[in-house]
């Protein structure tokens, strides 16, 4: 009996060792969707070990190995639980992995006609609709919502043209909180933000505009695949509440 045991025992672990194919577990996650994964322990072993080489290859180049973002790149922290795009689930306002799946699948303003595209940040510069001295205005209400010291006259005349001119209300909300729906960001907290919080990166975006990119994965990568990198950023978040 123990000799049985022990070479059942050899047997596993050489199992454990060579593990299933990636083939194999592609396979596994092709057919199942992707929320499903959760709740299946092998599955979702497989689509964190196919997600990370998955996010190494094809994410890692602009958001960093350690899915922290990059100032150069622009891009989001992925692991810091605040999240720019919100997902469908409206009752308990949580992302699942369907809604990171799909932000992989056609992208963000990625040119794919089902890609997260709702609106960008316009250029509120001379050529649109606010002067320089009303863009200063603002950017010091910006500061000021986000917690920072600033010239509470000058601030006063910047939340007017939030709430009026500019127009900002309408994608950024009346708090300036942002519109998930929109991908429009949270004015209140700069170390979401990814075009610099300081006051000449704030000139810039209101009067230049803003518009980032993540490109649509639905024809570079499998369906598989695809699941796998949603699981992996998934996993890697300190929160799903948005
Ligand atoms: C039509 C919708 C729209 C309007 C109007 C708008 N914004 Fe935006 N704003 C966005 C979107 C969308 C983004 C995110 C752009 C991106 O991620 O590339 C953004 C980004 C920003 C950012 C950059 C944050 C970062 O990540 O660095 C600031 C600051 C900002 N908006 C302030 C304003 C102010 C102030 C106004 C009014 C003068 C305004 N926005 C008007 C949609 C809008
Ligand atoms: C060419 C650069 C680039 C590559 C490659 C790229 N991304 Fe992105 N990604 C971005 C940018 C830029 C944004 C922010 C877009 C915006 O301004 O709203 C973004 C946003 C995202 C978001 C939204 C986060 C949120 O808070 O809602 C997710 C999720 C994401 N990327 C996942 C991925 C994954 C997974 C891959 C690889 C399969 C990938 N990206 C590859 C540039 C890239």
């Amino acid at each position: 009996m123990k000799f049985v045991l022990s070479v059942l025992g050899a047997a596993l672990l050489l199992a454990g060792c060579n593990g299933p194919s990636r083939e194999t577990m592609l396979k596994g996650l092709e057919s199942t969707p992707v929320n499903d994964i959760l709740a299946k322990p092998e599955l979702h072993r497989d689509a964190d070990a196919v997600g990370k080489a998955v996010f190494v290859d094809n994410c890692a180049s602009c958001h960093g190995a350690d899915l922290k973002g990059l100032d150069d790149k622009h891009t989001p922290d992925l692991t810091d639980g605040k999240w720019l795009y919100w997902g469908d689930d409206l009752e308990r306002y949580r992302m699942h992995p369907a809604d990171i799946e799909k932000t992989i699948l056609y992208g963000i303003r990625s040119g794919d006609p089902k890609s997260r595209n709702l609106a960008v940040m316009p250029a509120k510069g001379e050529d649109a609709n606010l002067t320089p001295a009303e863009i200063d205005q603002t950017a010091e209400y910006i500061l000021q919502l986000s917690g920072r010291p600033v010239d509470a006259a000058k601030a006063k005349q910047g939340q007017r043209v939030f709430a009026d001119k500019g127009e900002c209300w309408d994608c950024h909300l009346p708090d300036g909180t942002g519109d998930g729906a929109l991908g429009s960001a949270n004015l209140a907290q700069p170390d979401t933000w990814l075009y610099g919080s300081d006051r000449a990166s704030i000139v810039r975006t209101l009067t230049e505009g803003r518009q980032g990119v993540c490109p649509a994965f639905h024809d570079k990568l499998t369906a598989g695949e695809i699941k796998a990198a949603a699981i992996y950023v998934h996993d890697a978040a300190a929160g799903l509440d948005f």
